[in-house]
């Protein structure tokens, strides 16, 4: 089998290739990223993309359609990935996320690839007063990352067929340990307040609900779309992803944060005005039809493994909410050293190809 996995040097793309390697025999991966975060390593001994046959860096927008040559899968994972980018890059983000994506997805249908997995995203369904979301249910985007992923759903349902199975995976807020952290997710968010200053902040007033997903479930959950058929929910397939154990009201992620790293004070800001992205989540769709692929991480293993990865790392910036591990900072970093324009393309970068065993 042969796998296109795009915008795989981010946080998730950064663990799905050693999943994939370990779970199936026969496979290349290849992957396909411009390299936004390249250099945001948090463990130097380890190059994720050694775990890829082929890597690519290049642009989505400049996507070499040529490449998809006997791809079985495209999992497309590449997206100006959360609301704090999507919202200073509104168009940028319409261009990426929907527009080149699904001119990627269309060239992928063409060239016989017959299943197209995207990220999509729980957080789709806005707010959500009363019982869990599911797929059903009335979308209600409230950002321009939200309304981007809606865009590229509403594409891949006309572009699919028998032949062209696509599943949107509407995954729950990731969380846990990636060679390329993230901090600007709430439990590891959390899990850095306690190691670096002994204190949770919670932003808001802590009652909004946050479905969760372990990083490593994210790669589970890919893996069963790549194989899904439409005899199995479908030729195109939006689907709520993560487990019901992990809806979670977010003062209590920051208790459960405390309960592990002793000493932790936990300060919720109670005159927060009301958090817009509060929604519970259905996940018994997901269970129902990846019965062998359901979320395995338990809470207190996430939170452990973030602290351990941090500690290793002798974490220490208190300030880490202005640091690179803040995705947008990191954009704004590069614009400001002029690495890159203000369409968020590299000066003067050219595709390169790296393949593996220096074939
Ligand atoms: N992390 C989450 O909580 C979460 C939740 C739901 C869905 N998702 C989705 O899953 C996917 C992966 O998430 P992630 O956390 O790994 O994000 P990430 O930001 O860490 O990685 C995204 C990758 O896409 C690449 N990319 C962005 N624009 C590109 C372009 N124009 N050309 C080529 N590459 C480009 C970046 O360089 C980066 O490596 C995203 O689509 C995201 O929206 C993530």
């Amino acid at each position: 089998m042969k796998i296109l996995v795009t915008g795989n040097t981010g946080y998730v793309g950064s663990v799905l290739a050693r999943h994939l390697r370990s779970s199936r025999k026969e496979i290349e991966i290849v992957g396909y990223d411009n390299g936004y975060f390249a250099h945001c390593l948090t463990d130097s001994n380890y190059l994720p993309e050694f775990d890829y046959d082929q890597q690519y860096w290049g642009d989505l927008r400049d996507f070499p359609h040529e490449l998809l040559v006997d791809f079985d899968a495209v999992v497309h994972l590449a997206a100006i990935s959360n609301d704090p980018m999507g919202n200073k890059f509104e168009k940028i983000t319409e261009e990426i996320n929907y527009k080149s994506s699904i001119k990627i997805a269309k060239e992928a249908k063409t060239r016989g690839v017959k299943s197209f997995i995207f990220a999509s995203s729980c957080s789709i369904s806005g707010v959500a007063e009363g019982s869990n979301r599911k797929e059903s249910d009335k979308l209600n985007p409230l950002t321009a990352y939200a309304r981007s992923k809606v865009a590229m759903e509403k594409g891949l349902s006309s572009l699919a067929d028998e032949n062209f199975v696509t599943t949107a995976l509407r995954f729950a807020t990731a969380c846990g340990m990636s060679p390329r952290l993230r901090l600007d997710l709430v439990l590891n968010d959390f899990v850095a307040c306690a190691i670096s200053s002994g204190e949770i902040t919670v932003l808001s007033d802590g009652t909004p609900w946050r479905p969760l997903i372990d990083v490593k479930d994210m790669s589970r959950a890919i893996d069963w779309a790549v194989d899904r058929t439409s005899e199995s929910g479908g030729s195109f397939l939006p689907i709520n992803t993560g487990s019901r154990e992990w809806n979670y009201q977010v003062k209590d992620l920051a208790k459960a944060v405390a309960e592990i790293i002793s000493g932790t004070k936990v300060s919720i800001n109670v005159n927060a005005q009301s958090d817009e992205r509060s929604y519970r989540v259905d996940f018994t769709l997901f269970e129902k039809l990846a019965p062998n692929n359901q979320p395995i991480v338990f809470l207190d293993q996430s939170i452990n493994e973030i602290k351990e990865g941090l500690e290793s790392m002798n974490f220490i910036d208190a300030n880490f909410r202005a640091s690179n591990y803040m995705r947008l900072k990191v954009l704004e970093g590069h614009i400001t050293s002029m690495r890159l324009d203000e369409n968020l393309k590299w000066k003067n970068m050219k595709q390169t190809i790296y393949k593996r065993n220096n074939e």
